[in-house]
């Protein structure tokens, strides 16, 4: 297990700097690997897209997708992504399945 924090304090002795920045280090057998992102939004983009350029395939990558949720049972539409309801149909997609639809990372 890598840990990163953003800002570390003078008794953290592990890495410091966003997520992405570890994922260099990490001997990974991406054809193979399955990435699994959940955290803020801006995180989970960024995160995604070092993924990709990493070599990780679109389908082996899985988001967690509840920022949105509000209702939780289908009725308020607040959770929608494309054809998806994130509280009925998630809340955690393939990043294929979801990837075309505008604004997932809002
Ligand atoms: S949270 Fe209301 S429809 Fe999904």
């Amino acid at each position: 297990m890598v840990l990163t924090v953003d800002e570390g304090n003078s008794e953290w002795t592990g890495n410091v700097g966003v997520v992405t920045t570890i994922l260099d280090g990490l001997d990974l057998d991406t054809p193979r690997a399955i990435g699994i992102v959940c955290g803020p939004p801006v995180m989970m983009k960024f995160a995604t897209l070092k993924l990709l350029d990493l070599g990780f395939k679109r389908e082996r990558i899985y988001l967690s997708m509840e920022k949105n949720m509000s209702c939780g049972f289908g009725k308020c539409g607040h959770c929608r992504i494309g054809i998806y309801y994130t509280c009925k149909d998630g809340p955690v997609f393939r990043f294929d399945k979801i990837s075309d639809f505008p604004n997932i990372w809002d």
